[in-house]
């Protein structure tokens, strides 16, 4: 009999306990002050430290470079110090992300530039952003300094992600100098594959595989943080804000260009078809119709333009190029099963 599929939130409970003393100790080496805002932001604390625990993140990135390392036939804690260190930078690029796109709540509780303010906010990120670097840099054996040399590519492109990011909500809809879903989908890859990419890849790197294994990884995390990013641009227009922990429509509200409204609209013009696309554009177009009511009727509009089908049939088809990349390589069968019930979880998500 075969055996069994992975579970995969066991894996990411397993891959989790297996980080925790690491990033606890890392964490602890802080100045207090921006200690406390990240064990907040972890949620190990309510705010001022009080014990009161707060939603943790689902801890995807740890997982990711857990299962580099198990994959490169290593044990998991090989992958450690990559891990923390990636879960450091995302820890950072939330507290960053939530200023950058003024949303007040993370994790069902109030963002940490709202429960601390906006500059010990950015003071911890920058905290956790040089704790990242050190404990990379740090980890046992001869890899470090290559380990740090991705670690800071990936760090580069997220920023450059980011720029394009906030960039694009100032690009009109449609017309001359709006987003193509191709330019879209580069930011993506930027913000948010390169994190996983680097996840993966560290993991592997750490463990001692050939530099063909480490790149094939990064490229299958960046393919699978496209497809992650997706489907959290998805969430953020019918998602649950209580299952999320994230504000609904803020994208929208922002003139975020997210895929799924890029691909609704692309829809408008004279495709047949096109009615939803075209309430939609004149919607999105339209100055100060975009209050709460308006991202409503903007989100019923873009789900019957087919934006959300299309957006997920695209997450879709690159998480099978994600699938692919693994493929390429030679890589123990178990974590490599383990990375493929992680990518269908990704896909199929609530939060
Ligand atoms: C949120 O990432 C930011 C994106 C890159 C979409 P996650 O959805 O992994 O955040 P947590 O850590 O689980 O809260
Ligand atoms: C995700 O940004 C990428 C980074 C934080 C670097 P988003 O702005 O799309 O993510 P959420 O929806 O706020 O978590
Ligand atoms: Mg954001
Ligand atoms: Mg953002």
């Amino acid at each position: 009999m075969a055996p069994a599929a992975p579970d995969a939130r066991a894996v990411l409970e397993r891959c989790r306990r297996l980080v925790a003393p690491a990033l606890a100790a890392a964490v602890d080496r802080l100045h207090p002050w921006p200690a406390e805002m990240a064990a907040y932001s972890l949620g190990w604390c309510g705010m001022g430290g009080a014990p009161a625990a707060g939603a943790p993140g689902k801890g995807l990135r740890p997982a990711l470079a857990v299962l580099g390392a198990e994959a490169a036939g290593a044990p998991g804690e090989a992958g450690s110090a990559g891990a923390v260190a990636v879960e450091l930078v995302h820890t950072f690029s939330l507290l960053h992300d939530d200023v950058m796109d003024g949303d007040a709540v993370r994790r069902g509780r109030p963002a940490v530039w709202k429960a601390y303010g906006t500059g010990p906010a950015v003071l911890a990120g920058d905290a956790l952003f040089a704790l990242a670097v050190e404990t990379l840099a740090g980890a046992p054996g001869a890899r470090g300094p290559a380990a740090v040399g991705r670690l800071a590519a990936a760090l580069t492109d997220l920023v450059r992600g980011q720029s394009d990011d906030l960039l694009f909500e100032s690009r009109p809809w449609r017309g001359p100098g709006a987003v193509p879903p191709g330019e879209y989908r580069a930011m993506a890859e930027r913000k948010t594959g390169s994190l996983l990419g680097a996840a993966l890849a560290l993991g592997a790197l750490l463990a001692g595989a050939p530099e063909g294994t480490v790149a094939a990884l990064d490229r299958a995390g960046r393919r699978l943080g496209t497809a992650f990013q997706i489907t959290d641009d998805v969430l953020g227009v019918w998602g649950d804000p209580l299952v999320t922990g994230k504000p609904v429509h803020a994208d929208l509200l922002r003139r975020k260009k997210t895929l799924p409204v890029l691909a609704a609209l692309s829809t408008a013009g004279d495709a047949p078809g096109g009615p939803a696309a075209r309430r939609l554009a004149g919607l999105l177009e339209t100055p100060g119709a975009l209050g709460p009511g308006g991202a409503r009727r903007a989100a019923e509009l873009a789900e019957e333009a087919g934006g959300r089908t299309a957006a997920l049939a695209e997450a879709r088809r690159l998480a099978a190029e994600a699938h692919a990349c693994l493929e390429s390589v030679p890589l123990a069968p178990r974590p490599l099963d383990e990375l493929r019930a992680l990518s269908a979880l990704l896909l199929d998500r609530t939060a």
